[in-house]
């Protein structure tokens, strides 16, 4: 049972980190909150939640050593995205060569779990502002994010992507530009005029 497996290894993973854990854990029941709602295959959105912070204290030289074993363009990873968001990129590896993973959703979920992209599955879109607004989280955008949930699934994304994108701006922090793509395109959904 994959489910077993996962979680198993992610207490280990994850021993020195419990309030990660308990972030996993929250990702995975609004996940499971929001899949319901939607009609989503709940089993894709356990696994995607368990799996999409695996590697989150790997070191960066782990993370770059997966990376480059992997993706033939990993310089344009390093120079897009900052440190924080690898564990985004060797996830997905981990998920599909250690699990064997194939499920295009669940692979999709993990490499996009940190920035978005525009024109997200409903997938990506529930893994995607699980890890934004899961109980654990209590900085002021995730509140904000939280009670949009309810009233437009698009407006949560837009609302997390946007509120993202200032705060590392505020920061003079790495932003990349599928940030801004996927906020364009979430901008442009809301006022009408991606049909
Ligand atoms: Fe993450
Ligand atoms: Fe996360």
């Amino acid at each position: 049972m994959i489910k077993a497996e996962i979680t198993k290894d992610l207490r280990i993973a994850l021993s020195e980190y419990p309030r990660r854990l308990e972030h996993v854990y929250g990702v995975r029941d609004t996940a499971l909150k929001l899949g319901k709602r939607y009609n989503l295959d709940l089993d894709i959105l356990e696994i995607t939640a368990l799996l999409h912070d695996i590697t989150k204290y790997y070191s960066k030289e782990d993370n770059k050593a997966l990376i480059d074993s992997y993706f033939p363009d990993s310089e344009f990873i390093y120079k897009e995205y900052n440190d924080n968001i690898l564990h985004a990129f060797s996830g997905y590896i981990v998920a599909k060569t250690k699990y064997k993973i194939k499920n295009g959703e669940i692979l999709n979920s993990i490499l996009n779990h940190t920035v978005g992209r525009p024109n997200m599955s409903m997938y990506e879109k529930v893994i995607f502002i699980s890890d934004y607004i899961e109980p654990n989280r209590t900085y002021d955008s995730c509140v904000k994010v939280r009670k949009l949930v309810d009233k437009s699934l698009d407006l949560a994304v837009f609302t997390a992507i946007d509120d993202s994108i200032q705060f590392y701006e505020a920061r003079k922090g790495k932003i990349p530009l599928i940030a801004f793509k996927a906020r364009h395109y979430y901008r442009n959904l809301l006022e009408g005029q991606n049909d």
